[in-house]
């Protein structure tokens, strides 16, 4: 039997244990089982870049950060069209599967990764996800790894920019990876006691970040600190696409959405303000403990799906178990923060405030 492991999309802390468990579980479970490396994700499949990998490739990278696969970003969009030769890349994709000989793939990657999962599956390979993002955003599981150990470089960051806010009587604006979701930004807020979180799930108001500003400045506390997913939307920009949103920053002269919103909160309030975008030092770097026991759960539980010949599914966490997840359902989806949910309810009880009314 043959099998491929690629790491798709951004890259996140964990992706390394996850190769290890499921090329150790292969090898310790599978008689006569080949493994072999896509290099940089899809892009490595649509040019049949590969590295065979023996047990001594799987040896002491369980806390080595990045991949050592290597990873690249292949839109979604570009997938179906027209790319070499008038093939399609994922025709091509399907064409250096069969070539490869595999008897199944493993495609480690967030939400746009499943989705090209999906595709292959449906053309006729034998796919098995598994779920990887610190953004926590794929569909029909309750965690990915690589979230945790961001949340802990998340979280860690808010309290340093703590200490010196309350030195300087500064609000700390911190400006947290999350696009389309806000969980990185929740979970960060909440471990790290930021006094308001903003998140793409939840418009704010700029009169309403100010008046939260104020009040707790009126309260005598000195350290403020507004936790900002790098998605946010002001209420006015919530109608408007996300290109539409970053051309308007842009005639602004604006590079981050947090950058505005500071000098707007200082210009407005009064307040001393600094900004520190905490970009990809979430990504980076040695998994936490709770991500490597994830990372060799679900690798491990992959390949059992692989000896069961289950395949055109990822593997999923539901009710703290491992399980699966269809391809074809959860592609294309997004799991959001639920701004009614129990966790925002949560956070507002202890006081943080989400900017909005
Ligand atoms: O999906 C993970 C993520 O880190 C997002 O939080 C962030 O918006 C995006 O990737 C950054 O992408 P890139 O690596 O292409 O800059």
């Amino acid at each position: 039997m043959k099998i491929g492991i690629l790491t798709s999309g951004g890259d996140c802390a964990g992706l390394n244990a996850v190769i290890r468990a499921i090329g150790l579980s292969a090898l310790n479970t599978i008689e006569n089982i080949e493994i072999v490396g896509v290099e940089d994700g899809y892009g490595g499949l649509l040019e049949g870049r590969y590295m065979p990998m023996k047990r001594k490739n799987f040896e002491n990278i369980l806390n080595l950060g990045g991949t050592i696969l290597g990873a690249s970003r292949q839109p979604y969009k570009t997938i179906s069209q027209p790319y070499k030769d008038g093939k399609t890349k994922l025709k091509i994709m399907c064409e250096n599967y069969k070539k490869a000989g595999f008897d199944c793939l493993f495609t480690l990657g967030g939400a746009g990764t499943h989705r090209t999962a999906a595709l292959l599956s449906s053309e006729g390979c034998n796919v098995i996800g598994l779920p990887k993002t610190i953004d926590n955003d794929i569909y029909g599981t309750e965690t990915t790894f690589g979230f945790q150990t961001a949340v802990e470089v998340a979280a860690d960051a808010l309290n340093r920019l703590r200490t010196t806010s309350d030195s300087h009587g500064r609000v700390m604006f911190a400006e947290i990876m999350g696009n389309k979701t806000g969980w990185l930004t929740l979970h960060s807020a909440i471990a790290g006691g930021a006094d308001i979180a903003l998140l793409p799930e939840i418009p704010f108001s700029v009169d309403e970040v100010c008046r939260q500003v104020t009040r707790v400045l009126n309260s005598g506390k000195r350290s403020i600190i507004v936790a900002v997913a790098e998605g946010a939307a002001v209420d006015e920009e919530v109608s408007l696409k996300k290109s539409e949103r970053v051309f308007i920053r842009e005639e602004r002269g604006e590079t981050t959405v947090t950058t505005h919103l500071a000098e707007e909160v200082a210009a407005r309030t009064g307040a001393a303000a600094r900004t520190t975008v905490l970009g990809y030092i979430q990504r980076g770097g040695t998994p936490c403990a709770y991500d490597r026991v994830l990372c060799i759960r679900l690798g491990e539980y992959a390949v059992s799906l692989l000896r069961a010949g289950k395949f055109g599914v990822t593997a999923a966490v539901r009710g703290g178990e491992i399980t699966y997840n269809a391809l074809s359902e959860i592609a294309g989806r997004y799991k959001q923060v639920n701004p009614n949910g129990a966790q925002v309810a949560a956070a507002k009880n202890i006081g943080i405030s989400f900017g909005n009314k």
